[in-house]
């Protein structure tokens, strides 16, 4: 079974993978409540937290409920890293994970995210030095490489591992491929299938069905999947993949109240965290993916988008319940 550090986990264990704006405590109380084994909070920047910039330190809460949780941390400098590091641990998260694999303008630019993939041996000694820096296990999620003619991933994530990086997570697309095209798998299994390598690797990019979850595992023997667009919305993803692995079957989609609920709790939970005001704002971003496919809805999304009032959001989820509790999901 694989292990991150002092975690045990289960075979062939199904992460939350960090997602900006989505990968919130609440989000991720919920996806752990379907099934995910290890959920990750949103990239935090570095030079945000040691500036004590609120919006960042923010993203540091987590829930008890949520644990094993991952702490996403980016940046370039390694000054600002470790003593970002430092305050990350003030948040007692279970593990430190490095982003090396933000495509963004923005932060590729400043050689963070996967701009560090054209600097391997910078990388390398960033992820040493913070690794010395915590006893908390530090983990990697990167890309396979900077573009088509620079993918090294084996050997990249060897000398990882040898500076004390516990567990691997790979997005099977470079960083010039963006979001584009198709995630390939199978230089991550290369990474799987060097015999030096003993650390968890995680398969990462287009998991959007428990059917690939199952050929990530089986055909390509990773050890995990980390799961990113295919929760949005849609955190009983973890669930059905769990279902699938132990029936072969698959798990019917959730009704309209197990939508409802999950809207309802979420909302709750993003105004117990934030304050009403916040909570309403950025749970808003979340309705069309758990209500999405019901025709004839748009009266209902927009009273539950434009609404600033808490109660008329609730509201609105109790006529969604009661006009549509029948509709029956493909
Ligand atoms: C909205 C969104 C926000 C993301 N934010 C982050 C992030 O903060 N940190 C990170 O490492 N990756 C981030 N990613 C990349 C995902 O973690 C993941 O690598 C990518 O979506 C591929 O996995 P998927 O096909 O399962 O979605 C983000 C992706 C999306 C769609």
């Amino acid at each position: 079974m694989p292990r991150i550090g002092d975690i045990n986990l289960p075979d062939f264990p199904l992460l939350l993978a960090p997602m900006e704006d989505v990968s919130d405590p609440p989000f991720r109380a919920l996806c752990k409540e379907q099934g995910a084994d290890v959920v990750y909070t949103e990239f935090i920047s570095s030079e945000g937290l040691i500036r004590d910039a609120a919006k960042s330190v923010m993203k540091l809460d987590i829930y008890e409920k949520e644990r094993p949780v991952g702490i996403q941390i980016f940046g370039a400098n390694l000054d600002s890293m470790l003593r970002s590091v430092e305050i990350v641990e003030q948040s007692n998260p279970d593990i430190i994970d490095i982003n090396f694999g933000c495509p963004v303008k923005k932060v590729v630019c400043k050689g963070a995210g996967a701009g560090i993939l054209k600097d391997i041996d910078k990388m390398v000694s960033l992820t040493k030095a913070m690794v010395e820096h915590t006893k908390l296990p530090v983990t990697v999620k990167t890309r396979l490489g900077w573009d088509h003619n620079s993918i090294h991933i084996v050997e990249v994530a060897e000398r990882l591992q040898d500076v004390g990086c516990q567990a691997i997570a790979i997005h099977g697309r470079t960083r010039a491929q963006m979001y584009k095209g198709e995630a390939d798998w199978k230089p991550i299994a290369e990474v799987k299938n060097n015999p030096r390598m003993h650390i968890p690797v995680f398969g990462n990019g287009d998991v959007s069905s428990p059917e690939a979850a199952m050929r990530m595992r089986d055909e390509y023997g990773l050890d995990g999947a980390m799961i990113g667009r295919a929760s949005i919305g849609y955190p009983w993803f973890f669930k059905e993949v769990k279902h699938y692995f132990k029936t072969g079957t698959h798990l019917a989609p959730p009704t309209m109240e197990e939508r409802v609920d999950a809207a309802r709790r979420h909302l709750e939970m993003a105004i117990d965290w934030k304050g009403e005001k916040l909570g309403v704002f950025e749970t808003r971003r979340h309705y069309t993916n758990y209500f999405k496919g019901i025709p004839n809805f748009k009266e209902y999304r927009l009273k539950m988008v434009t609404s600033d009032d808490a109660a008329n959001v609730f509201a609105a989820f109790e006529e969604v319940l009661e006009k549509f509790g029948d509709y029956q999901f493909a």
